[in-house]
C-alpha cells in the first residue's frame, strides 16, 4: 500500500506539505504585523504558512500576504465552517486548515476546489475524511491527542493517509514527528513567538526558522 493522494485537491495539499515540511501557525494580532511577519519566515526558508482566522486581524492581514509576499504559500486555518471556506477561496488563499472535520465542511470542502487540510484526532474523524475523498490530514491536537503513540496506531488500519501533525510541537520534538513514515510536514507556532511578534523581533524569527530548516530530516515520501 502506498501514500498515493486520492484526488487532484489531495495531490496539491500533499505536495505542498511535502515541501514544506514545517508549517508555522499563525496568530496575527494586527494588521500591519502580517506582511513583516511573513517576509521574516519566507527570509528564513519557510514559505508555506497557516494564517489563523482567530483575530479580528486576520483577513486583512492574510490579503495582505497574499498580495505584498509572492514568495509565501498561504493558507488559511481555523475553518470552521463552510462560510469560512468560502471566505478562504474568496481571499485567495491556497489552501484552507480546519481543526476538526464536521460533515458539514467536509461535504462543503469536498464539492470545493480548494486544496483542504481537515483535522481529525480519532479514527472516526479520520474514517469521515476519508470517505469525502481525503486522505492528507492534520493531526490535532498531536501531543494532547496521544502522540506519537496515538500517530503509529492510526498507520495500522490506515495505512493510505497522510499526516501533519500539530498542537504541542516544537524545536524539541518536531524532528522526531517528521521521522515518522506517515507524516509530511509538522505545523505549530513555536516558530514565532507572540512576544517576538509583539515587539517585531523579525530577525529572531527568521534565525529560528533558518536553524529549524537546517536541522530538521529529510522528508519522507
Ligand atoms: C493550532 O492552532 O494549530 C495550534 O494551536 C498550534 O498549536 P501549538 O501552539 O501547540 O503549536
Amino acid at each position: 500500500m502506498t501514500g498515493k493522494p486520492i484526488s487532484r485537491k489531495d495531490d496539491v495539499i500533499n505536495g505542498l506539505l511535502t515541501a514544506a515540511r514545517v508549517v508555522p501557525v499563525l496568530t496575527i494580532e494586527r494588521v500591519e504585523d502580517g506582511v513583516p511577519l511573513a517576509r521574516a519566515l519566507v527570509a528564513g526558508g519557510v514559505r508555506t504558512l497557516e494564517i489563523t482566522l482567530r483575530t479580528d486581524a486576520a483577513i486583512a492581514a492574510a490579503r495582505a500576504i497574499i498580495s505584498e509576499v509572492p514568495d509565501a504559500i498561504v493558507g488559511i486555518g481555523t475553518v470552521l465552517t463552510p462560510d469560512d471556506l468560502a471566505q478562504v477561496k474568496s481571499l485567495g488563499g491556497r489552501f484552507a486548515v480546519s481543526p476538526g472535520a464536521t460533515p458539514e465542511l467536509l461535504d462543503a470542502a469536498a464539492r470545493s476546489d480548494l486544496p483542504f487540510l481537515p483535522g481529525i484526532a480519532t479514527a472516526s474523524d479520520l474514517m469521515q475524511a476519508q470517505a469525502r475523498g481525503f486522505s492528507t490530514l492534520k493531526f490535532f491536537p498531536a501531543e494532547q491527542s496521544g502522540g506519537i503513540a496515538m500517530l503509529r496506531a492510526l498507520a495500522g488500519p490506515f495505512p493510505k493517509i497522510r499526516l501533519c501533525p500539530t498542537g504541542g510541537i516544537g524545536a524539541a520534538n518536531a524532528a522526531t514527528w517528521l521521522s515518522e513514515p506517515n507524516v509530511l510536514a509538522v505545523g505549530g507556532s513555536w516558530l514565532c513567538p507572540a512576544a517576538e511578534i509583539r515587539s517585531g523581533n523579525w530577525d529572531a524569527i527568521t534565525a529560528r526558522c533558518r536553524e529549524a530548516m537546517k536541522s530538521l530530516p529529510q522528508k519522507q515520501s
